[in-house]
């Protein structure tokens, strides 16, 4: 009997299928793949968590990225998963999935690292985060993150549409559990070792216009993977998956193959 993750989740697709586990950004929530999971949905069972604090799952005060990590491996515990085909997050959900390689290494078939980075911030960028988060504890709206963030997270040829609704998910999200993962992230390691010892299958998916964790920083993470591939989506920007969820669920599709797909 294992104990129930402290989160929510979403499946879509096939329960007879192999899993894909797909982790969101900051600060945003699962709906982000919505579109990228239901052009998966016919060939894999793709399950889509609310890292805690975030979405559906409850506030959290404090988080670590381990804690972020551990939570992922519950809920495989509790869906009686060994190793998805496919562990896959963007940019705060790869800094999650990079703690992951490193306290559940194995606990996966392959790696998918989206529109994010394998370095710590820099002193000033942790210190911003840190005082972000606590103009949060003082009752600041999450819109003192989000509004800064919008233009960086999406391209510029995104619609009006497009920004207003993630600038919508973006401010709903709880301040309490913004703030944990502002200072989570602040603390984050180095993950270049990491990568350069992980032996598994790693996709590396950036958008060419992605203002936030850039082109060039996959071509770096590619080149310390071994058995890594990187695609770029063309005019898509931070948030690639949500932007152009076609392009990125054919680049997994060929990824996985037709092995996965039978199941
Ligand atoms: C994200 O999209 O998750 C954020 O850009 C991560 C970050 O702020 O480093």
């Amino acid at each position: 009997m294992h104990s129930p993750p402290p989160l929510q989740w979403r499946e879509i697709g096939r329960p007879d299928r192999p899993p894909v586990l797909l982790v969101h950004g900051f600060p945003i929530e699962s709906s982000m793949w919505d579109a990228a999971a239901a052009a998966l949905a016919d060939a894999w069972r793709v399950i889509l968590p609310d890292l805690r604090g975030f979405g559906a799952s409850a506030p959290t005060q404090a988080a670590s990225m381990a804690e972020y990590a551990d939570d992922l491996a519950l809920l495989l515990d509790s869906l009686g998963i060994d190793r998805p085909a496919l562990l896959a997050g963007l940019s705060f959900g790869g800094y999650v999935v990079m703690e992951f390689l490193r306290r559940h290494p194995g606990r996966f078939g392959a790696v998918g690292l989206i529109d994010t980075r394998e370095v710590p911030d820099t002193p000033e960028g942790a210190a911003g985060r840190r005082q972000a988060a606590d103009r949060l504890d003082r009752g600041e709206p999450v819109s003192i993150v989000a509004d800064p963030m919008l233009p960086l997270m999406v391209s510029p040829d995104a619609s009006p549409a497009f920004r207003e609704h993630w600038r919508a998910v973006m401010c709903r999200q709880s301040p309490v559990g913004v703030a944990a993962a502002l200072r989570a992230m602040a603390d984050r390691p180095d993950s270049t070792e990491t990568l350069r010892s992980c032996r598994a299958r790693a996709l590396l998916v950036v958008g060419a216009r992605d203002a936030i964790t850039p082109v060039e920083v996959h071509q770096r993470m590619a080149a310390l993977m071994p058995r890594s591939e990187l695609h770029v989506i063309p005019r898509a920007g931070h948030m690639a998956p949500t932007e152009d969820p076609r392009s990125f669920a054919s680049i997994v599709r060929e990824f996985l193959g037709p092995g996965t797909e039978r199941g």
